[in-house]
């Protein structure tokens, strides 16, 4: 049997995660899950929301689901943290991109399909009227590096703004100040370029799509972006079947309202990544749809793209979509190739947002509140209730 490592984390995490837990078991997933601390609650308690013992039991069992978890600013996190532990040099990190980094979970995978019949999905008017075009697109984001690597300055050493200095360009910046000098860097090395873009050609073989697009600037971000453009190109090579498309950030957000149907896996850089797939999200119905996977050489993470949302986790019963972490417990399935269980839930899904019976509050485009239920939204848990029925049928 195996063993699926359960992070619920902070907020409406702590809904929805047994929340998929009960349809995993009610379609038939046999597995045994086990708990592990990450959150909030362990950087107020511990001085770290990322406790070594959840490392630990990731590193034995490899196959993680997430629910989300709070970050907060550094004031109020030094504010939050247990008295005994203040003043002793604890600095918060963010535990979702801690294990991102530790386990190198490098491979970000953001489906973004339209649902028929989801009330969120989107339209676009043509000629005669309107249309809703069929959004079926995968992005593949680089995890582990680009501008998210971290490497940053306001007031940069010596060492660095003299090296900066080698650069022709810095010319324009020689009469700054250096505390007037902020720098983020964008690094992208051509393994991690190799492997975000193989996946992503697998992927584009493995489920059926005929294009894959790169999606960076190489026309002004020359090094970076023209580093996976060429790389793009040469992987191509090897998926005679697949066509290889490329567009720039920018134009690919207009045409993500022009023509989003067109597109089939899709790849970038971390930020870019971050950007086209929020995107897309906003077009299949936002983020109590939006799955997704992290998989790393070892270990893989399952999490849905949204947070923690604070304004709904006192609500009792819960309001929120739980379908964004089911979505993002299928891809798991998938990864361990339990494909026949997955299509089962996804076909469930598919059914209820189709009946149009039963809505959390998002579909039915209501203010978040306690009051939801008496305008006609159904809860979490009785959303969940309607999938498991329709598993069956
Ligand atoms: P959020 O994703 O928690 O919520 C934004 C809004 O999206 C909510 O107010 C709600 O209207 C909607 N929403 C989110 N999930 C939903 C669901 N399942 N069903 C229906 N509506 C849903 O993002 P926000 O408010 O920016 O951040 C809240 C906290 O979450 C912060 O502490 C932030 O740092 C953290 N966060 C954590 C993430 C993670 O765990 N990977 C990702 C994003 C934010
Ligand atoms: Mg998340």
């Amino acid at each position: 049997m195996k063993t699926i490592v359960t992070m619920p984390g902070d907020g409406i995490g702590k809904t929805v995660l047994p929340e998929a837990i009960r349809v995993l078991t009610a379609a038939g997933f046999n597995a045994n899950y086990i708990h592990a601390d990450i959150g909030w609650e362990f950087w107020c308690k511990e001085g770290n929301a990322l406790p070594k013992r959840t490392i630990e039991i990731l590193e034995k069992h490899k196959i993680g689901l997430f629910g989300a978890i709070t970050s907060k600013p550094n004031f109020a996190a030094l504010q939050e943290l247990d008295s005994s532990l203040k003043d002793k040099g604890y600095v918060y990190f963010s535990p979702i991109v801690g294990l991102r980094q530790y386990f190198d979970l490098d491979i970000c995978i953001r489906p973004c399909k339209s649902i028929k019949g989801n009330p969120l999905n989107f339209i676009r008017r043509d000629h005669e009227g309107f249309e809703e075009p069929h959004i079926n697109a995968v992005i593949f984001r680089q995890n582990t590096e680009g501008l998210y690597s971290g490497i940053e300055w306001t007031n940069p050493p010596k060492i660095v703004r003299d090296a900066f200095e080698t650069h022709p360009k810095m010319k324009s910046f020689k009469n700054i100040k250096n505390e007037d000098l902020a720098i983020s860097t964008r690094i992208v090395t051509r393994n991690a370029c190799r492997r975000i873009i193989r996946e992503a050609f697998e992927y584009a073989k493995n489920y059926g799509y005929s294009n894959v697009t790169i999606c960076e600037k190489p026309n002004v971000l020359r090094e970076t972006s023209g580093m996976m453009l060429q790389e793009g190109k040469l992987i191509a090579k090897e998926f005679p079947g697949i066509q290889l498309w490329d567009t720039n950030i920018d134009a690919q957000m207009m045409w993500i309202t022009k023509n989003p149907e067109i597109y089939g896996v899709i790849v970038a850089e971390n930020m870019f990544g971050d950007i086209i797939s929020d995107g897309f999200a906003g077009l299949v119905g936002g983020l109590g749809f939006a799955c997704s996977a992290n998989i790393g050489k070892d270990v893989a993470i399952f999490e849905p793209t949204h947070g923690s949302a604070p304004k709904y986790q006192e609500l009792d019963p819960p309001i929120v979509n739980p379908i964004a972490m089911i979505l993002s417990a299928c891809m798991m399935l998938d990864h361990i190739d339990e494909h026949q269980i997955s299509s089962k839930i996804r076909n469930a899904i598919s059914k209820v947002i189709i009946e149009g019976k039963i809505r959390t509050f998002d579909m039915l485009k209501l203010k978040g509140g306690a009051d939801v239920f008496a305008k006609g939204a159904a809860s979490t848990f009785q959303l969940t209730d309607e999938i498991i029925k329709n598993l069956s049928n």
